[in-house]
């Protein structure tokens, strides 16, 4: 589709996955590749948009003109997120955060001792609830990555943390999603939706972003 103008304004977008530190040599983290998140940047920046991209740790690079920043762990992109969110127009999370981190870090390797393991987790905090909640939010855009039960979970969390909208995949469809150069996206907002059918993530990204533009328009036009 054709790219909405988003001169003059602020887009941030997490993406990628978090580590979640065990011991200095070993994490918890998921199979996000951060492609979905990259692509957002690629057509935002092409739509004329300075981006500033929070990203979790991948093997992707960004064109010149997008402002990268690099994390690990949630606590780093809750607190990046934070720094920059205020000069921001639009908020985008893809980021496939840890829900949980490990209680404690160990100091030292873990070492191999019982036949089992336990390790105690606690609760992340939740950037996506965090932002939408602020005093004077961006435009909130949340994902929602599902394996079942897509919409109903998709609009409890539109509704729970407030967002502007949320884009849905059902992740337990076979190619796409996480890690995968393709995916499908269910976008609910308040008083509307659209089906986006399986392509590619850049095209795909593409339609996303003139859904929010189309939104953030109207919004910030009332
Ligand atoms: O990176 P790719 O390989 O391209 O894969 C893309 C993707 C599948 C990761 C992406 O399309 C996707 O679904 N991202 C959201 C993954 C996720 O963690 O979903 P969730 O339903 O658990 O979280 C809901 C929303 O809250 C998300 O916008 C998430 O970024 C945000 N969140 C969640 C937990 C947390 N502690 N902080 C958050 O900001």
């Amino acid at each position: 589709p054709a790219l909405p103008d988003l001169s003059g304004k602020t887009i941030l977008i997490t993406a990628g996955p978090t580590q979640e530190a065990l011991d200095p040599v070993r994490y918890l983290s998921n199979h996000s590749s951060g492609k979905m998140g990259y692509a957002l940047a690629q057509v935002a920046a092409q739509a004329n948009a300075k981006v500033i991209l929070v990203s979790g740790p991948t093997n992707l690079g960004v064109a010149p003109g997008i402002t990268k920043i690099p994390v690990t762990s949630a606590a780093q992109m809750l607190s990046e997120v934070m720094q920059q969110v205020q000069q921001c127009d639009i908020f985008i999370a893809t980021a496939a955060v840890a829900d949980y981190r490990p209680a404690t870090v160990a100091d030292n390797k873990i070492k191999k001792k019982d036949d089992e393991l336990t390790l105690t987790f606690v609760k992340n905090p939740d950037i996506l609830k965090q932002v939408a909640n602020l005093p004077t939010p961006p435009f909130t855009v949340g994902f929602a990555a599902e394996s079942q039960n897509v919409e109903h979970y998709a609009r409890s969390k539109l509704n729970l943390k407030k967002l502007d909208m949320i884009a849905a995949n059902n992740i337990a469809t076979a190619g796409l999603g996480f890690n995968s150069d393709h995916n499908a996206l269910h976008v609910i907002w308040r008083d509307g939706e659209h089906h986006l059918p399986p392509q590619p993530k850049v095209q795909l990204a593409a339609e996303l972003l003139s859904l929010v533009a189309t939104q953030f328009n109207k919004k910030t036009s009332n």
